[in-house]
């Protein structure tokens, strides 16, 4: 099957300046983030840096939810080094083919990539110490379900740390018809919060909301919530 998000696997945005995209220097990533990883690793399709504001130490796994080409994952290596693990799940195999190729000059062992579907973990409960993502749930209509399940694989105080396009009341109603998929069913921050506490998180809380320069009513948010 086709998804939405196989024709970006091979794009190369340092390449062809894809209207619309931007870098992750663009969206929050600080230079030295990313010095360690390949240029091309990074597709502009990021919408924050969920990294800000939580502290990965070593030796900690790490799921990284929607990892496209994989470029958190390989950053999440670089903090939690040998010891720990990193575990990067997206449901678009062109995405991780591309994982797969970028990061295999790197020679991790620790770094894995599966295929799959954030409403369905193909992992143990509790089996992890931090879940992050980056502009993935947005897309994913049933975000109690979603949050459901990363409540289920977090271990008790695990962090969940998501950046996301989402809407503030300000928004147009129209927006719900636009053909860009992440603004046709991004939902309030407030609906955010209120759902991650729903399934069983025991904080969630807003750490950035940056406006999106070309619509009203539209935030690129950072939420960290612990389990
Ligand atoms: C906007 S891209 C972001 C990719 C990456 N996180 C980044 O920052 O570059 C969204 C990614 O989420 C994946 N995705 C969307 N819905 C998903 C779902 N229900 N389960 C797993 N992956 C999903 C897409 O295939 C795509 O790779």
């Amino acid at each position: 099957m086709s998804l939405y998000y196989d024709e970006f696997a091979n794009d190369d945005l340092h390449v062809v300046g894809l209207e619309g995209l931007v870098p992750a220097s663009g969206v929050g990533y600080a230079a030295e983030l990313l010095a360690q990883i390949p240029k091309e690793v990074d597709r502009g399709l990021s919408s924050g840096n969920p990294f800000d504001g939580i502290s990965i130490p070593a030796g900690a796994v790490v799921l990284d939810l929607g990892c496209g080409t994989g470029r958190d994952c390989l950053i999440a290596r670089g903090m939690v080094g040998e010891s720990g693990r990193v575990v990067g799940l997206d449901e678009s195999a062109a995405m991780l083919q591309e994982a797969q190729r970028l990061s295999a000059g790197f020679g991790y062992e620790n770094v894995a990539f599966h295929c799959g579907s954030v409403l369905d973990l193909p992992f143990a409960d509790a089996s992890m110490g931090f879940v992050i993502s980056n502009c993935v749930f947005n897309q994913i209509e049933n975000k109690h379900a979603a949050f459901a399940q990363v409540a289920r694989v977090l271990e008790p105080g695990g962090v969940f740390s998501f950046s996301d396009v989402m809407k503030t009341p300000e928004a147009s109603p129209r927006l719900a018809r636009s053909k860009t998929l992440c603004l046709a069913r991004a939902v309030l921050v407030q609906d955010y919060l209120d759902a991650l506490l729903d399934v069983g998180f025991s904080s969630a809380r807003l750490q950035e909301a940056r406006p999106w320069p070309t619509y009203r009513g539209v935030v690129s948010a950072h939420i960290i919530a612990v389990r």
